[in-house]
């Protein structure tokens, strides 16, 4: 039996967590290489949220899972930046794919886009990448976490979700700062009246400018957790948001006696762009101890390192243009040659064993052992 038969042959819950079926929707684009993507339009959906909606002109149609995230690459006053967004959009729409953005304070690449990005202008960007996906742990009883923009890839798994009709209990849950704040609200509460396992609950810190908002106030407690989802130690659970909410929700559930085993969490803090630039610096960098030269091929530069720093880091530090997003050796782009040298290098999925053979390295979590000479 080919692929195609195979897949049809699924259930529709088992399609939603079969890799071969998110393939067969269209050409596959690898993570870490660069392409020119199109945005079609710009949609509001909160006052400092936007979705921006493109097409890339070398796939007509996009394979991904739902919950992948893309990197994008926008020339900010003169220098290519790289931010990762999730893909908000669902595979089970191919022809075009959106990424969904919060204004950041001081962000550079959020605001840019909120700024400049308007339908017919392009920009680069690099193919979709992640493991945060419903393949990760097939699972019928869902909880799905989420805070701010941390919304994204669980939208995107409901909007798959629907779209198939498949069997599956979700609960999805939803913090805010205010009713104002939620992000797909009217489109989460039309998919709940569509399908009937899925139950959608949002948590607001305050009231902002709705003084008749109904729905719980304050942040998701132990009590709510056991008074609104009693059955949740039998759900699989994905959480996304900035790094302080998904500490306070993994700690909240695992005194709650949840297996967390069966607790997956986006591994960055999308759109905490300040944050993205911090992970870079590990602990106890700078310290006094033994030091590697490396040296930068193309440019010529040369600097010293400790052990303890990532390449990254240092190359960055010492002036070198580095292209890189996520900083934990999940998207592939600071994909770079190790000419001469070892590194360790301890990745999350950003780089195929193949490439490994050829010399390659991700810059953001590999740690020097020996001098260096880098393709730089
Ligand atoms: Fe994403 Fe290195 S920056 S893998």
């Amino acid at each position: 039996m080919g692929m195609v038969e195979n897949i049809a042959s699924l259930r529709a819950d088992q399609r939603f967590a079969d890799t071969d079926h998110w393939a067969s929707f269209g050409a596959q684009w690898a993570s870490g290489d660069s392409k020119r993507i199109e945005c079609l339009s710009v949609v509001d959906e909160t006052h400092d949220v936007k979705t921006f909606v493109f097409q890339c002109p070398d796939y007509p149609a996009l394979a991904y899972e739902p919950g992948q995230f893309l990197t994008v690459s926008p020339v900010i006053d003169g220098q290519s930046v790289s931010r990762c967004y999730t893909l908000s959009s669902t595979p089970t729409r191919p022809f075009t794919f959106s990424i969904t953005v919060k204004r950041v304070p001081g962000g550079a690449v959020s605001n840019w886009l909120h700024d400049h990005l308007k339908a017919g202008s392009a920009l680069a960007a690099s193919g979709p990448a992640g493991i945060f996906t419903p393949v990760a742990a097939p699972a019928r009883k869902l909880l799905y976490l989420s805070a701010g923009s941390g919304v994204t890839p669980l939208m995107a798994m409901t909007r798959a979700a629907a779209d198939l009709h498949a069997d599956l209990d979700i609960v999805f849950v939803h913090s805010a700062r205010t009713p104002k704040d939620i992000i797909f609200r009217e489109e989460l509460a039309r998919l709940e009246r569509a399908l009937p396992n899925l139950r959608t609950l949002f948590f607001c810190e305050g009231l902002g400018d709705e003084p008749h908002w109904q729905g719980p106030l304050g942040r998701l407690s132990a009590d709510e957790l056991q008074r609104q989802i009693p059955d949740f130690k039998e759900r699989e659970v994905f959480t996304c948001g900035p790094k302080g909410y998904m500490d306070a929700t993994k700690a909240l559930l695992g005194n709650a006696g949840f297996d967390l085993g069966r607790y997956h969490q986006e591994s960055f803090d999308i759109n905490a762009e300040e944050v993205l630039e911090a992970l870079a610096e590990p602990a106890g960098a700078g310290q006094a101890q033994d030091t590697f030269t490396v040296r930068l091929a193309r440019s010529g530069k040369v600097f010293t390192m400790t052990p303890d720093q990532t390449v990254l880091s240092a190359a960055k530090k010492a002036g070198a243009v580095v292209p890189s997003s996520c900083s934990q050796g999940v998207c592939g782009t600071c994909k770079t040659a190790v000419l001469e040298g070892t590194v360790e290098m301890k990745h999350n999925g950003g780089i195929r064993q193949r490439e490994i053979d050829k010399g390659l390295r991700l810059l953001c979590c590999s740690r020097p052992t020996s001098d260096l000479v880098v393709d730089l």
